[in-house]
Order: structure tokens, then C-alpha cells, then sequence
């Protein structure tokens, strides 16, 4: 059975703005993170579609100055927020994987 994760939606301070957490899978301890843009919700693994690498360049930051898009750390592959595809770098026309997201009243539940 996979795990959930609870998150409130007024730990979103702003819009844009990025809620990252943990889970474990396969005995190892893994990210993902929620985007909250243009006032929608999107879920997905923290992992780079060029290489195994966590995205955000310090801890829970994900976008890029103009906060438009989600920038990659190591090579600074752009993702698009509201879909995950990759439009420029390495992994052009990847997406990030999307992760199962239900939306409540007042949280947000992940499903890994
Ligand atoms: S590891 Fe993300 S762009 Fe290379």
C-alpha cells in the first residue's frame, strides 16, 4: 500500500509558491513537491528527468527569479509548472512524473 502525505493549503504563503516533502519508497528516503501556480495545484516526484537529482537549488526553492518556471539546479533545465514538461535543457520534451494529488477543502493529500 502506498503512503500519503498531508498538506495544508495555507502552507502555501503565495502564488507562486512550493511545498516540498518526504517520503520513504523502498527503503529509501525520496522528495517530491507540490506547486501551487496561477492558483492550481500540481504534485510531482523532485527528480530530474536528465539525471537522479533533487530539482530545487536550496532547500523547497524551485523556481527561477521571474518565478515562471521550475528550474533545475544542476543544469538548469526549465520545467513548466503547470504541466512538468521540460521545455528547455538536457531533457527537453520530458516531463517531471507527475504524482497522484487529491484536493480537499482545506489540504491537499499526495498518494505515492
Ligand atoms: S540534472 Fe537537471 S538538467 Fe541536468
Amino acid at each position: 500500500m502506498g503512503s500519503q502525505i498531508f498538506i495544508k493549503k495555507d502552507s502555501f504563503t503565495k502564488d507562486p509558491s512550493t511545498v516540498k516533502f518526504t517520503f520513504s519508497e523502498g527503503g529509501e528516503s525520496k522528495s517530491g513537491f507540490i506547486v501551487f501556480f496561477e492558483a492550481k495545484y500540481y504534485a510531482y516526484r523532485n527528480k530530474c528527468q536528465h539525471l537522479a537529482v533533487e530539482l530545487d537549488w536550496d532547500n523547497n526553492e524551485f523556481f527561477e527569479d521571474e518565478e515562471k518556471f521550475i528550474v533545475c539546479a544542476t543544469h538548469g533545465a526549465i520545467y513548466e509548472p503547470s504541466s512538468g514538461k521540460c521545455l528547455m535543457g538536457p531533457c527537453a520534451g520530458k516531463k517531471l512524473e507527475i504524482l497522484n494529488l487529491k484536493i480537499l477543502e482545506d489540504k491537499l493529500i499526495v498518494t505515492i
